[in-house]
């Protein structure tokens, strides 16, 4: 952890010049970094700069800073193991095989996704936002952060801080767990805030299905909850592209795909 969060931090304090390689547009471009949010449709901007890494299938790193990549392929793969062994209990916890959800959603191809925030300290930290009001498309986040606090996720309307204990991880359900128990685990809706006196950083990782892989709700959940389905199935690399399309207003794409 200590070891990704040194090398996001060089990335980011590469000159603009090294990090212009990186300015893609698409959401599948391998490696993007920039300000704001959906870089390329948001009018406003927000207090962040980012950089973001398709990691799997296919690794992709930077090649700077120095020995980043090493630790990038080290730290994810760590990670996907260990969301490997939470997808075995969400799919106990469901009635299903243990083995359910990685076999089904193809994890040996899944993409996931690096994602590194940094919010230098805002003069007003009121009047901006660090990253807006959104759900995560894949089936699990997991982000650490610099021991700064700024996360928010929203619990019966409300915005309450998450203060995570030092060296945590935190843990998101992202929107794809949510179409694939039809609902009975729900995508969190979350956000970043500022402030004004230091740095905050923070490195997500997002696991998802493989790309190719078309999610609907589990046909067994179906059959023995009696409830019928509640999201129409789509191909995950087109509920991604779909998702980067829209302008982010607070709505879920997952309004999307609801039935
Ligand atoms: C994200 C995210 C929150 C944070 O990268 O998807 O929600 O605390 N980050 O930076
Ligand atoms: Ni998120």
């Amino acid at each position: 952890m200590k070891r990704m969060l040194e090398g996001c931090r060089g990335f980011f304090n590469l000159t603009d010049e090294e990090k212009s390689m990186y300015n893609g547009k698409h959401v599948l471009d391998p490696i993007r970094c920039g300000s704001g949010f959906n870089a390329s449709v948001d009018e406003l901007y927000f207090w962040r700069d980012h950089l973001k890494v398709i990691v799997h299938p296919d690794f992709h790193s930077p090649n700077k800073p120095t020995g980043f990549s090493n630790v990038l392929q080290e730290y994810t793969k760590a990670v996907r193991d260990v969301v490997r062994g939470l997808l075995e209990g969400i799919s106990e916890n469901l009635g299903l095989e243990s083995c359910y959800i990685n076999r089904a959603l193809d994890l040996e191809s899944s993409l996931q996704i690096l994602i590194a925030n940094l919010y230098p300290p805002c003069p007003q930290p009121e009047l901006a936002m660090g990253l807006p009001s959104h759900s995560d498309h894949g089936l699990l986040t997991m982000l650490i952060e610099n021991g700064i606090s700024g996360l928010q996720i929203q619990h019966k309307g409300k915005w309450v801080n998450v203060n995570a204990a030092p060296g945590a991880f935190l843990v998101n359900t992202g929107d794809h767990v949510e179409i694939l128990s039809n609902g009975k685990y729900g995508s969190v809706l979350h956000r970043a805030v500022v402030n004004d006196k230091t740095t905050r950083m923070s490195i997500s990782v997002s696991n998802g299905p493989s790309p190719e892989t078309i999610v609907s709700p589990v046909q067994e959940l179906l059959e023995n909850g009696s409830c019928p389905a509640a999201y129409i199935g789509m191909k995950y690399k087109d509920y991604l592209e779909l998702q980067q399309s829209n302008k982010l207003d607070g709505n879920s794409c997952l309004n999307r795909v609801r039935i």
